[in-house]
């Protein structure tokens, strides 16, 4: 049976939530789900904004055809192409033959990129400003490409000043019965899966999501409707300001997190010296992974969280760890930048990592490696507890730096 939510008067949440999906994108472990979010405006053309995943199809349909209620879908707004937008497509048209599809040019290419169904006849082409009357209200259209696909577009509906904003501003996390952001505790229920979905789906594009508030920056928005996560109606400067600063790469919390790779135990053993030597000196904002149990993506956003990283991986194969390579990889390629770093390394017969490390991190746009990177030899010995001391020391001292306040003070 359908299920749909008010989000003003003539404006209906019609999507949906996933629950079963282990992956997102096949990569992204979703524990509490996710949904998909679509909007149908009941005006005097009415108008549905973005579509949703194959997975729930056959409940969105029902919400579409619940809410229109006998009358012609006029609009589709396609507001971003990836397919868990877009799967209902080809099924809208052939239910509403009359629809017109709303879209930019790379929209359309995407639409024929993707799938086979020939649609063109009902291909509304939009240019940057563009409006779009339906009645009451008004919709006006603009572009934020690589945000973070290139067709991207957001749509703003000018009488009640509603921003549908494709994927920016989304979270991780299913809806739990709630559908706005100030019915839960955000912060303990969505921030970070907010943060997660932001540094791993869009994160490499921090430029272009400066571009993009800069330009809506002038938009009266009182309500920010995205495909994913809740929608927001009060205290909207909480979300654009966690967008600002990641975009931004600047951390939110000055702290430490301390991921690692230890095959036996001996490189885990040195980041737990270093982290309980932090803890004596009063640090308390600290996150620790075992790279090779813990998913990149979780790394990734308190990477993206805290100022300081500490990172150890022993040798492998002449190089570095793989599990490690591969995570240092992805976060360059998210264009990660911008923090104070501090390595550990570990060998039995070539001291490969911490070279590694170092050019994978240095490659990093405005990287500070904190003093010297401290190296075992198989086991760390009591004769190097100076030397785990002083670069203990120097963590502390960046921190200190940074404007960190610990619980001594
Ligand atoms: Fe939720 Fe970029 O799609």
């Amino acid at each position: 049976m359908y299920y749909v939510q008010e989000i003003t008067e003539k404006i209906f949440w019609v999507g949906g939530n996933d629950r079963r999906l282990e992956r997102f994108e096949n990569m992204f472990p979703i524990p509490q789900g996710v949904a998909y979010n679509s909007y149908l405006i009941m005006d005097e053309k009415t108008a549905l904004i973005d579509t949703v995943d194959a997975a729930i199809s056959a409940l969105y349909l029902e919400n579409v055809t619940h809410v229109l209620d006998g009358r012609p879908l006029d609009y589709l707004i396609v507001n971003h192409m990836e397919p868990d937008h877009c799967a209902n497509i080809e099924e809208l048209v052939r239910r509403y033959p009359g629809v017109k599809i709303v879209g930019n040019k790379k929209t359309f290419q995407f639409i024929e990129q993707f799938y086979s169904f020939n649609c063109q006849e009902n291909y509304h082409e939009v240019r940057e400003g563009e409006e779009l009357a339906l009645g009451e209200r008004t919709l006006q259209f603009f572009f934020a490409p690589m945000v973070h696909w290139p067709e991207v577009m957001v749509t703003y509906e000018q009488k009640e000043k509603i921003l549908f904003s494709a994927d920016a501003f989304g979270s991780f996390g299913a809806h739990p019965g709630t559908l706005f952001s100030d019915q839960v505790d955000f912060e303990h229920f969505y921030l970070d899966e907010a943060r997660r979905y932001y540094t791993n789906i869009v994160g490499k594009y921090g430029l272009q999501v400066q571009a993009a508030l800069k330009k809506l920056s002038s938009l009266d928005i009182r309500m920010i409707c995205s495909v994913h996560g809740p929608v927001w109606r009060r205290n909207l400067s909480y979300i654009l300001d966690k967008y600002d600063r990641w975009s931004r790469y600047e951390p939110e919390q000055r702290g430490v997190v301390l991921f690692y790779a230890s095959m036996y135990g001996n490189t885990e053993n040195v980041m737990n010296r270093i982290a309980g030597k932090l803890a004596e000196k009063g640090v308390r904002d600290m996150r620790m992974y075992d790279v090779s149990k813990t998913h990149a993506s979780y790394i990734i956003a308190d990477a993206w969280k805290y100022s300081h990283l500490v990172i150890g991986s022993p040798t492998y194969n002449m190089g570095l760890y793989f599990v490690m390579e591969a995570l240092l990889h992805e976060m360059a390629g998210l264009n990660f930048q911008n923090r104070k770093v501090a390595l550990v390394g570990n060998y039995t017969w070539a001291c490969k990592s911490v070279p590694a490390m170092r050019n994978l991190v240095e490659n990093m746009k405005k990287m500070e490696i904190i003093g010297s990177p401290f190296e075992v030899n198989s086991s760390m010995k009591a004769a190097q507890e100076p030397e785990l001391d002083k670069l203990v020391d120097d963590i502390y001292a960046s921190l200190l730096a940074e404007g960190y306040r610990n619980e001594a003070d």
